[in-house]
């Protein structure tokens, strides 16, 4: 199939990846050029990761990079497209201004997928008229080449058919689905999540228990991959802070940020990146050991 993955950040360039491993056609677009090309840096290194443990068959990672294509155009990276994924900032400004272009250059028949995080596919869809029934969310998660799931989630107008083509899809990229089958904010995983990592917040502020040893029980005791507070610092306390703000929002005060939160975001503390969060960072970024913030307070 022809595919068009529309923004190379962080999940774009893994879904581009996922997708031409899977053996289809790719055009990738960035209106940067230069995430264009870190893209394929990150894709090349990954894919060599993937060859030394036997994992590309019969290929190599210069055949699987040959099948993706750059484009800074949106309009000349759709006009074949079969599926198109938007993967842009989560803005709904930029998500608008991307399916004018998307929805004006694709073939009629083009399923259109976004992978937005909490934005609503219906709200998405308004640029799209008449052709918002073919829009449905294809959340892939983080790194898309490992991550088994795709949230699918159904925007009011869209179709039965579109959910089913979605699923088809997803399965040919060798993911299994779940379907989100309202609009609602936080779907069925962001929701979950969010409200754990609160939890873990708030067991921090109260002192119930170090940073560590919260993260560590929830790793060793409930089995997650990641503790929430280290995964709150990886993926931004400042991303953390809006997704929680939109999700209190929708769903009420049961999503209300902490205090502490709010603090750390204020004074910059945005976690890995900002080289402090709830833990400490090397500039090598590796976490500093006993770095985890206590009882709210500012950390070592
Ligand atoms: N990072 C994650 O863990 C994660 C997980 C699931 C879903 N998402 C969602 O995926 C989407 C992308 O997130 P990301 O982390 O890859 O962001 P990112 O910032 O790494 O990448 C976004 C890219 O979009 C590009 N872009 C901006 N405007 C554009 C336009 N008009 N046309 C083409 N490209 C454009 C930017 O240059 C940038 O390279 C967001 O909606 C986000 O909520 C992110």
């Amino acid at each position: 199939m022809h595919v068009a993955v529309i923004g190379a950040g962080t999940m774009g360039s893994g879904i581009a990846q996922v997708c031409a491993m899977a053996g289809h056609e790719v055009r990738l677009c960035d209106t940067d050029a230069t995430r264009n090309e870190a893209a394929v840096h990150s894709m090349r290194a990954s894919l060599d990761r993937f060859a030394a443990k036997g994992r590309l068959g019969d290929e190599e990672p210069v055949d699987v990079l040959d099948r993706v294509s750059l484009q800074t155009s949106t309009a000349a990276a759709c006009t074949a497209a079969e599926v198109v994924i938007e993967t842009v900032v989560e803005r709904i400004d930029v998500k608008h201004e991307v399916f004018r272009e998307v929805v004006a250059a694709a073939p009629d028949g083009a399923l259109l997928g976004t992978n937005t995080s909490q934005l609503s596919i219906t709200r998405i869809g308004t640029v799209l008229g008449d052709d918002a029934g073919r829009l449905v969310g294809m959340h892939f998660f983080n790194p898309p080449v490992l991550m088994r799931l795709v949230e699918l989630v159904a925007g009011l107008p869209t179709t039965p058919a579109t959910v089913t083509r979605a699923e088809a899809f997803a399965r040919s990229l060798g993911k299994e689905t779940v379907v989100c089958r309202k609009d609602s904010p936080g779907f069925l995983t962001s929701r979950v999540s969010a409200i754990v990592r609160l939890e873990c917040l708030r067991m921090v502020e109260e002192g119930v228990g170090t940073p560590a040893d919260i993260d560590k029980a929830l790793r060793l005791g409930l089995n997650f991959p990641m503790g929430p507070l280290e995964l709150g610092d990886f993926n931004g306390l400042d991303t953390y802070l809006h997704a929680l703000e939109s999700l209190e929002q929708a769903h009420g005060d049961r999503f209300r940020p902490t205090v502490t939160l709010r603090n750390l975001v204020a004074a910059g503390r945005l976690g890995r990146k900002s080289g402090r969060g709830i833990y400490s960072y090397g500039s090598d970024g590796t976490m500093i050991e006993g770095s985890g913030m206590e009882d709210g307070g500012e950390g070592r």
